[in-house]
């Protein structure tokens, strides 16, 4: 399902290798999140100049705009060894261990999607971060002993989709946590100009335009889309990526003028003809369109709420007026009279009581 999406934050391996071959390899080349890339540039520098390890790094952000990219980028910087694994991929705690006690000084473990890490295993990775050590147990019964390894000065560089999800322990013990925010146009714009060099393919400034318009925000979705893109210009026009080639084949793909494609389109119109525009919990949502939570809030929500398609309350989401326009679609009148009361009020502070940050 999202894995089949033209604007899936997720990647099959064939897509991997390729957006490999697009990624940025050193911070100079790395277009946009100026702010995070100015702040990374001190900590990199000082740990440098100190010949220490850096501090550990948490990133945390919607798929696709770059978490394990800047993670392979700072290494670079560092000119140190990166180790990649992933929450989910460390099963047992002895594979944690077994990981930890191979790394060398200054090395840097990334682990993606952080949340998902077991909490027995997370315990191993306390004291592993704090004080640099692993304490192991060997034997059963009254044989058992405890071993107390030491671990060279490493680095763990944590990526997550979900910050609330982390335990407050786990997340205590970064020294800095980052946040990746979407591309702003001009920046997306560069990144599809800077791909399509790479793959040499000939575009215009008003095609890059147009990829990077409909990509909402995030480069894994330009670099996807120009490969389509590109495809269609090879087949059905001289090769060359203009802004109408750009649009007609992002058309066929169902990508409309702000990247929304048909599974946000789905969201939206379940929320506002099943749900009469709101509120409904993330739940709910996800089973009325046959999609997954995770997906709901990974990969759809994210941008819609960016775009204040959607706003988060309390009781659930509700679909703005914006988002109503977007889709052609008329509020019912007790939906226009909450719409009303929107605008006044914010919801966070009113209407149903004080918004946190809903979780499912
Ligand atoms: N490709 C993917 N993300 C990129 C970025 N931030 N800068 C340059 N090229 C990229």
């Amino acid at each position: 399902m999202t894995e089949e999406r033209a604007l899936s934050g997720k990647g099959r391996e064939a897509e991997r290798a390729f957006e490999a071959t697009l990624r940025p390899r050193r911070l100079a080349d790395y277009i946009g999140q100026d702010k995070l890339k100015d702040n990374l540039q001190i900590v990199i520098e000082a740990a440098k100049a100190r010949k220490e390890a850096l501090d550990h790094l948490l990133f945390y952000g919607p798929p696709g705009l770059g978490k394990t990219t800047i993670s392979n980028v700072i290494a670079a910087e560092m000119g140190v060894h990166i180790r990649v694994t992933s929450g989910p991929a460390i099963e047992r705690a002895g594979d944690l261990v077994a990981i930890l006690t191979n790394l060398k000084k200054e090395d840097i473990l990334f682990i993606d999607e952080i949340h998902r890490l077991n909490r027995t295993i997370e315990e191993v990775l306390y004291p592993a971060m704090e004080d640099f050590a692993v304490d192991l147990i060997t034997g059963k019964g009254p044989s058992a002993q405890s071993i107390h390894l030491r671990l060279p000065k490493f680095t763990i560089v944590g990526a997550t989709t979900r910050l609330a999800l982390l335990t407050a322990p786990l997340r205590d013990r970064f020294g800095a946590v980052f946040r990746l925010e979407f591309y702003d146009q001009k920046a997306m714009e560069l990144i599809v100009t800077r791909s399509a060099g790479i793959l040499r393919v000939e575009i215009d400034a008003e095609g890059a335009s147009e990829i990077a318009r409909r990509s909402r925000g995030t480069p894994r979705v330009a670099n996807r889309l120009l490969k389509r893109v590109r495809d269609y210009a090879q087949v059905r026009a001289d090769g060359k990526i203009t802004k109408l080639v750009a649009a007609e084949a992002l058309f066929r793909l169902d990508v409309d003028e702000l990247g929304l494609d048909d599974g946000d389109r789905r969201v939206l119109s379940a929320i506002i003809d099943k749900f009469d525009g709101g509120p409904v919990g993330i739940e709910t949502i996800a089973a009325s369109t046959s999609e997954e939570v995770d997906a709901v809030m990974d990969v759809y929500e994210p941008y819609l709420l960016q775009l204040g398609f959607i706003v988060r309350t309390p009781r659930g989401r509700v679909v703005t007026q914006q988002a109503y326009d977007h889709l052609g679609k008329k509020p019912s009148l007790r939906a226009r009279e909450r719409l009303g009361l929107l605008e006044e009020q914010p919801p966070q502070a009113t209407l149903w009581g004080t918004a946190t940050e809903e979780e499912a």
